[in-house]
């Protein structure tokens, strides 16, 4: 660009751009930090440990001196551990522990910091994705990658779904409480029907996912949990069909993702029983990129780059629709009303701005 071109441009602009941009990469940066922190504990050591100097800190975590120095000053400047001059100690506040320490916490993000290895590992596969389309399979996602999504949306399963979510319907509420039969579609690594089963303990409970790892992973959760003999997983595409009838199908973070929307919620309308319920939850995102720009949160740019990352970007792999992460209320309705349901309420809890919840019946 030329020198008059240049003097065209608004500077302080061009400042604010450049210095966004440069935290973007910064953050990027961060994100192995933060990754290898979650492979080797560094956050629980420090959190757990009580304030630390560096060399104190290498001895704790069992990291060698020179990287735990630098890594603890880069996570002093980005805010991430606290620092005390004084004593040249480390430390964490309550909230950076309750966000990424405490596994447990609404607020716990470590976890997805455990999935970015992976995303970048796939960067050439994506890349050849955008030359000829296609898309990278769920297989090249791997253990690391599945694991960190498990343990993000575990903490909502935990700290909602029984407290919330399903007592605002209260018909489904009634219905398992008094013994109802539930199917997760999409169940992943099953944390979801784990809380449903203590909450509900007469509920039957069953998990379908055409993941095998996943399968493997939810029926060892649930054996660890001692849960084994009240919830069951299966490896099924239900696109293939649903066996059974339920009071409540699930799907969690499902529908965007799935390759084959259309006839897997058909077979979800025919499993259910008569005045049985889908419910359906999905990330907060519109369908309209205009929305998304001015999204009240902000997060449209992390629900695209998510969706290119993985979700849209597995679905293509397989010829799915690769619908994408921000299908929207309207899409969801669209799909529901095209597999035969009638009814269809949007339910938002306050207390999870992040996403949107579908009651849905025949
Ligand atoms: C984003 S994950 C959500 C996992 C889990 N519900 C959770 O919230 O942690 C979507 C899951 O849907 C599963 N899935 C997609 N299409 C499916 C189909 N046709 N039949 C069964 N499972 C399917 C995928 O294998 C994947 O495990």
């Amino acid at each position: 660009m030329g020198a008059q071109a240049v003097s065209t441009l608004d500077m302080e602009d061009v400042h604010a751009f450049a210095f966004k941009v440069l935290g973007d990469i910064t953050a990027c940066q961060m994100g192995t930090l933060t990754a290898i922190a979650d492979r080797l504990g560094l956050f629980e050591s420090l959190a757990d440990g009580g304030p630390a100097t560096s060399p104190e800190f290498a001895v704790r975590a069992g990291i060698n001196e020179r990287y735990a120095r630098e890594w603890l000053s880069a996570m002093a400047c980005h805010g991430y551990v606290a620092y005390d001059d004084a004593t040249k100690r480390f430390s964490m506040t309550p909230e950076q522990t309750f966000c990424l320490v405490d596994r447990d916490s609404p607020f716990y993000l470590t976890s997805i910091f455990a999935m970015e290895p992976t995303n970048w590992a796939n960067v050439d596969l994506l890349t050849d994705a955008f030359r000829h389309g296609g898309g990278v399979p769920q297989a090249r996602f791997g253990t690391e990658f599945w694991c960190g999504f498990e343990r993000f949306t575990r903490t909502a399963f935990r700290n909602n779904l029984v407290q919330d979510w399903i007592p605002a319907m209260p018909e489904v509420d009634a219905r398992l409480r008094a013994g109802g039969t539930v199917a997760d579609v999409g169940c992943g690594n099953g944390q979801a029907l784990l809380f449903l089963a203590k909450g509900y303990p007469e509920a039957t409970l069953v998990g379908y996912d055409n993941y095998a790892p996943a399968i493997a992973a939810a029926n060892a959760n649930a054996a660890a949990a001692g849960l084994a003999d009240r919830v069951r997983y299966e490896v099924r595409d239900v696109t293939a069909g649903i066996p059974g009838r339920y009071d409540l199908i699930t799907t969690f973070d499902v529908v965007h993702d799935m390759p084959h929307p259309r006839p897997a919620m058909r077979e979800i309308k025919a499993a259910l029983n008569p005045g049985g319920t889908y419910f359906v939850l999905e990330f907060n995102f519109f369908g309209d990129l205009q929305r998304n720009i001015d999204h009240p949160l902000g997060i449209g740019a992390f629900g695209y780059s998510a969706s290119t990352n993985y979700c849209m970007t597995q679905a293509l792999a397989v010829g799915g629709e690769g619908i994408g992460t921000c299908m929207g209320e309207e899409k969801a309705r669209q799909l529901a009303s095209n597999a035969g349901f009638t009814q269809f309420r949007r339910i938002d809890f306050p207390n999870n701005p992040f996403n949107v919840f579908y009651e849905i019946r025949a």
